[in-house]
């Protein structure tokens, strides 16, 4: 695992999770690839040397269910996915360096000798288990053929997944109460011979690659709970004929599961592009094999997938470790889990329709939430980022400058950038660098946002239309300035907004592409001449929001009079849960005001937490020692799994002291750790406010 910091001189990859080929492409999937997109566009702009690359995932009972309903074979079925996904990714600007899928021969061809090694080299056992069957359908039900209770947390689940409730993996035999969904009869359970990769031999390993691990905090404390109630060995094999013929001896008509070559296929996409620009420009086994910097983007659902089973098999095939897993949240629809059986969704197909930007989304998608959290889309919501930052702040602030500077100076003022605005974009560079090595999109975008409004205080503070009559010089050097702010806006807003971005960029008089250049375009001279501006973004109206969100509930209200709920799910970020949804947006203030007194019976102090531990068997359970100067109280709190534990020791913190005590998981909670939002930011103190102080 590599801790320096990106840019790199190693080679890197960003991958994100492969969409099953089995139906139409919706919002949910669309956070992730764009996501993705935008974080290896932020990459190559810092010049670190990578390549973005995905495919379609072809295999699975998730392509198997749903072709069968069509009566299609699953081979076709997929691939006119695949197609469809192949021409729909560009249209939101996602552009992989390379898009293969799992059923190629690439991916069959490594999957077959990757399986093979692992066989060699003793990972691979068999063992007889009980396999979920249907009497009257006569046939074996892997994982989404059968559904039944989730024997962790009693959710209704699916054969190897509880995508309703405690989203762990589970083993073949696990699930409780099987029904078949095919016949929905109860399924009997039938002893067979399948394959097993040895996890549990790679416990002292992932606990250390997950100390290593950079992404996002919950991909890496989820795994840390499961490595702590014991790690399994995992059923590599299934009773399916679609599929890759498990490569062996021994296991007549079982084919690989789908978890085992669908990552494969990380490294099979990076070949094939090796395969296309040639080895001198990019190497895949510089990253595969020679300890490259490995960034996974996916959505939360699948971490256990991504840090457990994963890199359990890169390191007994003897391929790198990934460097991070940045897991996403889900995507709600009005505060409501986006349901693709229920209609609650947007599809891309319709975003498409509606003839907007890709770039509208790609912002409100990445800005809207930190990675981690659930972003909710509604359109007035949508409209509301459009308008606010995309028209008002960095639209408004780029044509004024560029029309100000064309109408009096035909172009760029010929003089140099002041100190002052020299420093600021400077400034932003470093916001986007950092952002980029927090794996926090929102921060890069925001890094723009915010240099477009110092760009509108700065035209506000300077009037330039007053000065060119009676201090022509000073106004030429506000316009300069400005249109140097224009510039480094095109080159740091690239990533988010590439389509924009570029339109800016020739408006600028440039003729290059903006997604080449590198961070340090931001402060190079603009081109002397340039035409008249247009405007960059156009506003959203509310006659059309409110059309919008009116056709977006009678399209719910459609698919629930239908009663049709039975459309299998298909989506890695595709939660397809009511309640699993947090709200992203800000709740309503309390209408309700409280006296003085009542805030005085607060104790709220200032405190230093001195310990951090997870308590077991609690998924998101905290135990901490906080010193608050007069004493040291144990306190529980909600935060196991959205900070790093062994990072908090140290750090100051706000606690509400004279809450009543709580008994939780057996651990008795002293006080309450102020936090804000969803991933729990920790109040603090921003100056020498010594232990046991109190907060008034
Ligand atoms: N198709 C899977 C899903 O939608 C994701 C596969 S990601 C990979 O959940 F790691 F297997 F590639
Ligand atoms: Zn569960």
């Amino acid at each position: 695992m590599s801790s320096d910091e990106f840019p790199t001189e190693r080679t890197a990859v960003v991958t994100c999770g492969l969409p099953y080929a089995n139906g139409d492409l919706h919002i949910g999937h669309l956070r992730g690839y764009i996501g993705a997109d935008a974080f290896s566009r932020a990459l190559k702009t810092l010049g670190q040397r990578t390549a973005y690359v995905c495919g379609s995932d072809m295999h699975g009972t998730p392509v198997a269910v749903n072709a069968e309903k069509e009566g299609v074979d699953p081979e076709e079925f997929a691939l006119r996915w695949h197609e469809q996904y192949s021409e729909t990714f560009p249209k939101f600007s996602v552009e992989f360096d390379n898009y293969g899928h799992t059923h190629d021969e690439t991916n069959t061809e490594l999957t077959r000798e990757i399986v093979t090694t692992l066989d060699e080299e003793g990972y691979v056992y068999e063992k007889e288990i009980k396999v979920a069957y249907d009497p009257d359908a006569d046939q074996y039900l892997p994982d989404r053929y059968v559904e039944g209770t989730c024997p962790y947390c009693g959710s209704k689940a699916r054969g190897d997944e509880c995508d309703e409730g405690c989203q762990r993996h589970l083993e073949p035999g696990e699930v409780e109460n099987p029904t078949s969904s095919i016949t929905g009869n109860t399924a009997e359970y039938r002893e067979r011979a399948h394959k097993f990769f040895r996890v549990s031999e790679f416990t002292d390993y992932l606990t250390e690659f997950l100390d290593g691990l950079e992404g996002t905090p919950n991909a890496r404390n989820q795994p840390r709970q499961w490595i702590e109630d014991g790690l399994q060995d995992w059923c590599i094999t299934r009773d399916m004929d679609w599929g890759i013929d498990y490569p062996g001896e021994g296991a007549d008509g079982l084919v690989l599961y789908v978890w085992v070559d669908a990552p494969i296929e990380y490294i099979a996409s990076t070949k094939q592009y090796t395969e296309r620009v040639g080895s001198d420009a990019y190497d895949w086994e510089d990253v595969w094999k020679d300890g490259g910097d490995i960034v996974h983007v996916i959505g939360r659902d699948i971490i256990q997938h991504h840090t457990v089973f994963w890199p359990a098999m890169l390191e007994a095939a003897g391929y790198t470790a990934p460097r991070a897993v940045a897991a996403t949240g889900f995507i709600t629809i009005d505060g409501k889990g986006l349901s693709t059986s229920r209609n609650r969704a947007i599809w891309a197909r319709e975003y498409l329709e509606e003839g907007f930007h890709p770039d509208l989304l790609r912002y409100y998608l990445t800005t809207t939430g930190g990675l981690q959290q659930d972003v909710d889309f509604t359109w007035e919501a949508f409209q509301e980022k459009v308008n606010g930052e995309l028209v008002g702040t960095v639209g408004n602030f780029c044509y004024r400058s560029l029309l100000f500077a064309q109408r009096n100076y035909e172009g760029t003022p010929e003089t140099d950038v002041s100190d002052e605005v020299e420093a600021r974009i400077e400034g932003a560079i470093g916001e986007v660098r950092e952002a980029v090595n927090d794996y926090s999109l929102r921060g890069i975008g925001q890094a723009t946002t915010r240099l477009a409004q110092f760009g509108n205080e700065y035209i506000q503070r300077n009037e330039p239309w007053k000065l060119t009559d009676y201090d022509p010089e000073q106004a030429a050097q506000v316009i300069r300035d400005c249109v140097q702010l224009a510039k480094a806006i095109a080159v740091l807003f690239e990533p988010i907004a590439p389509g924009k971005a570029q339109a800016l960029w020739e408006q600028l008089g440039e003729d290059s592409a903006v997604g080449d250049t590198g961070l340090e375009a931001a402060l190079e001279q603009p081109p002397r001449h340039f035409d008249a501006p247009s405007e960059l973004f156009e506003k959203l109206e509310d006659d059309r929001v409110e059309e919008l969100t009116e056709q977006l509930e009678a399209k719910i209200d459609a698919a629930s009079d239908d009663g049709d709920d039975d459309a299998a799910d298909d989506a890695p970020t595709d939660a397809d849960d009511e309640e699993a949804g947090g709200d992203a947006d800000l709740e309503p203030l309390l209408e309700e005001r409280i006296s003085f007194d009542d805030f005085q019976d607060l104790d709220i102090r200032v405190g230093r937490i001195e310990s951090a531990e997870g308590i077991e068997g609690a998924d998101a359970l905290a135990r901490l020692e906080v010193d608050i100067g007069l004493e040291t109280r144990q306190v529980v709190a909600g935060i196991k799994q959205l900070h790093d534990l062994e990072n908090l020791p140290g750090e100051k913190c706000i606690l509400l002291a004279n809450m009543e005590p709580a008994t939780l998981f057996g651990v008795e909670s002293n006080g309450m750790i102020l936090a804000a939002g969803e991933e729990a930011d920790l109040l603090t103190t921003h100056g020498d406010a010594d232990l046991g102080e109190k907060v008034r």
